[in-house]
């Protein structure tokens, strides 16, 4: 009769020594398999006398409890050292530059866009947005131009066919209509900018018929002019990224800001170079004024409470400002020759703290 001890130290032995898990495998079957070791000496157990079937079948169970033991510690001991034998083979260093041949650029326009939100980010002003497909109520009525005024004669607004119940739907001529929508959604106090798309039917060269806003609008109590020439004095000259900028703020008329102004910045133009913030000429850039009492009213805000100022800049004129980009036209030629020439490198997020522009 074959010595037990000796056998189960076999055993044990061939589990412990298996390198994988097919050897493990392999030490299962012949153990415990159909024609394993064991299983073979259990199958003899009929053949014995009652007494001696008795401790030898305990012994047996004994033994093949701690083949099974081990294979399972053995299994487990295995996946620990593969899995941390792929992690050594897979390793990555984070902190390695991006593979230099990336060739994707980020469109000025989105450079730009991102530049203005982390401008008025770090003032405080949250990012709303609004639907491109407007209903003629946010696009002009709320902003206090009711059918029939002039005003929206200048808009060139592409009108969506007329609904069954003879209301018609626009493409948004500005980005204000977010001031209404943001007012509507939310109790005051609002500090927000809403960058966004805009439409007109309108293209020349400096005209394309998408063309890209920002609206900005803050309402509180106890708020002056004087705040919204601070916030964009601060704004012209974290953008332009120059010391200061001389601003020059004209009498200007919107209906729905009263007064109203048109800013423009102080420039030079040097051959066909720009220099923003020197030199005597004066470019337009934005306009702005102190909400009118009335579009207060449309959203139901009390305007002896609530007074705030507004103002929308046209996105793509200053990108074009900014990085002496000639044609406006050029943005949505998707021209990749032109990307690769005025666009961002996608890994230079522009950040107040690093630069906005490197
Ligand atoms: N919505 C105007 C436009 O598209 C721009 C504008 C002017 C927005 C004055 C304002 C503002 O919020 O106060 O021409």
């Amino acid at each position: 009769m074959q010595d037990l001890s000796t056998l189960e130290a076999e055993l044990l032995a061939s589990v412990d020594n298996a390198a994988d898990l097919t050897a493990l495998e392999a030490a299962r079957v012949a153990a415990l398999g159909k024609k394993g070791r064991l299983t073979q000496l259990m199958r003899g157990l009929g053949a014995m006398a009652a007494e001696e079937r008795k401790t030898r079948a305990a012994e047996l169970n004994r033994i093949k409890g701690a083949v099974t033991k081990a294979i399972e510690d053995r299994r487990a001991t295995l996946a620990e050292e593969a899995l941390a034998a792929r992690l050594e083979a897979e390793r990555i260093d984070v902190t390695l530059p991006p593979r230099p041949e990336s060739t994707g650029r980020i469109h000025p326009i989105g450079q730009v866009m991102d530049e203005i939100c982390e401008i008025f980010a770090d003032l405080g002003f949250s990012i709303a947005e609004g639907p491109d497909i407007e209903d003629d109520y946010h696009n002009f009525t709320a902003l206090n131009i009711p059918p029939e005024h002039p005003a929206r004669q200048m808009h060139d607004t592409f009108y969506l066919p007329d609904a069954p119940d003879g209301t018609r739907m626009v493409l948004r001529t500005h980005t204000s209509p977010v001031q209404i929508r943001s007012m509507e959604a939310a109790p005051p106090p609002y500090r927000l900018i809403a960058p966004g798309r805009t439409f007109r039917c309108d293209s020349d060269q400096t005209h394309t018929p998408m063309f890209h806003q920002v609206e900005g609008l803050v309402i509180d109590r106890n708020i002056h002019m004087g705040q919204l020439k601070g916030v964009l004095e601060d704004f012209a000259a974290a953008f332009f990224e120059v010391e200061n900028v001389r601003m020059r703020f004209r009498p200007s008329y919107f209906p729905f800001t009263e007064p109203s102004a048109e800013v423009d910045i102080g420039c030079r133009f040097d051959g066909d170079q720009i220099r923003i913030g020197e030199g005597e000429d004066w470019l337009e850039i934005l306009g702005c004024g102190m909400v009118n009492p009335r579009v207060l009213q449309a959203v139901d805000l009390d305007p002896e409470e609530w007074q705030g100022f507004a103002w929308g800049i046209g996105l793509d004129r200053i990108a074009m400002l900014k990085y002496g980009i000639p044609d406006l036209r050029a943005f949505f030629d998707s021209d990749l020759r032109w990307l690769k020439h005025y666009g961002f490198l996608p890994f230079d997020v522009p950040t107040l703290g690093g630069g906005l522009s490197r």
